[in-house]
Formats: structure tokens, sequence, C-alpha cells
């Protein structure tokens, strides 16, 4: 397994593909891996000459500095685990130092509104922050495909707009959420959970279910109603957000209407463990 720490090795590596004209699959992480970005690389994997993968904990993106300082950060078990699924992936793993060079301030972006909504409205520069360390890494892998999940379904739409708006010659493939055997979605904060929040966790998916169930028959204004009903009877759980959405706009919808696609979205509280999810409704 070759492991990179800075940029110019990393480059190095990058033109040498190029000039022999591999292709290039890159599947940004911040560690902490598990099954759903094991199957982002095996993706990759299955459609590239040559894959990357970066861990990087990215400051810019946290607005939460408890929630930084106590994200997991499990290196030597993240190699391990690569290595478990092929021997030729390559791993870049910068220090932040690298990756900003003194000036931990992100661009701003305008991503046509898609970054007020849901996430953006609760964590203030999130996506100025994913928006700037994608696009520098962007800049140093050259990837031909990048991989994103579904789990972040708001990011990947924000990454899509990223490349578009740019015209980063990238191409971006989403990739489905990868559940535990419970349903609760795979995410590195859940090592956090303690066991009674680990036990409770799945009911998020559970109501997203039934959410998709209602929104067969029912208003989104009645589903969303139920869900904060279903919430407000859970100890455990705290809803932050749960919200109807046409899938291009993002925008919560009050009313449906043919040929449009919708998600339902959801962001909950186990302590203070933040847990996002997310389900097609049609
Ligand atoms: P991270 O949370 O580590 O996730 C890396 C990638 O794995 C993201 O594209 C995310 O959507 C995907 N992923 C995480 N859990 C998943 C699951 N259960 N099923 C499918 N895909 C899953 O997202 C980030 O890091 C960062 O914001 C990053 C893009 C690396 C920028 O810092």
């Amino acid at each position: 397994m070759k492991i990179f720490s800075n940029k110019e090795q990393i480059s190095e590596v990058v033109d040498a593909f190029k000039a022999q004209q591999l292709t290039i699959g890159f599947v940004p992480t911040m560690g902490a891996l598990h099954k759903g970005h094991l199957a982002l690389v095996e993706k990759a994997l299955a459609n590239n000459n040559r894959v990357i993968v970066s861990v990087f904990v990215n400051p810019t993106q946290f607005n939460n500095i408890e929630d930084l300082e106590k994200y997991p950060r499990t290196i030597e078990q993240d190699i391990a685990l690569l290595e478990s699924i092929s021997n030729d992936v390559l791993v870049f793993v910068p220090s932040v130092e690298v990756m900003y060079e003194g000036d931990t301030t992100s661009q701003h972006f305008d991503f046509d509104g898609l970054e007020y909504e849901m996430e953006g409205k609760f964590r203030q520069g999130h996506f100025n922050g994913v928006g700037t360390v994608v696009k520098r890494l962007f800049e140093i892998v050259k990837p031909d495909n990048a991989y994103f999940g579904e789990k972040d379904f708001q990011q990947l739409q924000i990454i899509k707009r990223l490349v578009s708006k740019y015209n980063l010659p990238v191409n971006v493939v989403g990739c489905k959420i990868h559940r535990e055997s419970n349903g609760l979605a795979m995410s590195s904060r859940n090592t956090r959970l303690t066991d009674l929040q680990k036990k409770e966790a799945p009911f998020i998916y559970k109501t997203l279910k039934t959410a998709k169930i209602l929104f067969g028959t029912k208003s989104a204004d009645k589903v969303s109603k139920w869900v904060v009903k279903q919430f407000e009877n859970n100890h455990v759980l705290k809803l932050e957000y749960f919200n109807i959405s046409e899938v291009d706009s993002l925008k919560e919808i009050k009313r449906k209407s043919k040929n449009k696609k919708y998600r339902a979205f959801i962001a909950v509280y186990a302590g203070e463990i933040r847990l996002i999810d997310n389900i097609a409704l049609n």
C-alpha cells in the first residue's frame, strides 16, 4: 500500500498516470472507514485503472469544535481495511498544514442556494468548507471519476454543482447508502454511540421507511407532522429536522407535483452525536 502525505509526491504519481493515459478514480474521506466507504472504493477499483483514497479530517467543514476534536481518527485501521480489499489503492493522508498552508479560511461558494437548505441551515459554513477541500483535492488528485455517497445526498448534489460551475474535468459518481443489518446508515460517528443510543438509532431509518409509505397517500406536510410526533415520544433521539424535498433544488415541498423526484431528509441528535439519513420517496 502506498501512502502519501505531501502534495508534491502524489502529484508526481498522478502526472505519471496521466502520461500513461491511466484513468484515476478518487474517493475522498475523513477516515474512520467503514463498509460504506469501502463500497465506494470497490466501485472506483472496478471502473478505473488507478484508485486514490484521501483521508483528511477537514477542519473548515466543522462548525462545532468539539465535533472536530472528537471525530474518530483511526488511520492504521483505515489502512488495514483498504489493504483488505486491494493492495493497489494509493492513500493520500495530508496534514492540515499541507492542505491549508497556515490559512484555514474557506473559499466562499455560490451553489445556487443548495447550500442554504437543511445541513446548511444547521451547520453554518459547512459547505464552504466541503467545497474548499474537495476542490483542492480534485486539483491535486486530478481524478477522472470521483465517488460520493448518497448518505450525504446534499453534499453529493453540491459537489455536482461545484464541478459544473467551475468546469472541473471530473465525473461525479453517486453511490447508494450502506446500512447496518438493523437499518442504521453506516457512519464514522456511529462508533461514538452508547449501547442505548446504538439500540435506539435504527428508529431513524424505520421512521423514514414508514414516512415513505405514508407519502404515497398523504401530503408532505402531514407526513412531516407525523415524523415530528414519533420523535416527541422518543427519549433517546432528538429530531433536528425532517424535510421532504425535491431532489434537484433540495427545496422543501408543500405539495407534490407529477414528474418530480422527492427525498426525505432527517437529522437527529443522540446525545451530542449528530446522525443524518435520507430516503428516496418516489
Ligand atoms: P466522510 O464522512 O468520511 O465520507 C466520505 C464519503 O463516504 C462521502 O462521499 C460519504 O457520503 C460516503 N459515505 C459515508 N457513509 C456512507 C454510507 N453509509 N453509505 C454510502 N456512502 C457513505 O463526506 C465526507 O467524509 C467529507 O465531507 C469529504 C467529502 C471527504 C470532504 O471532507
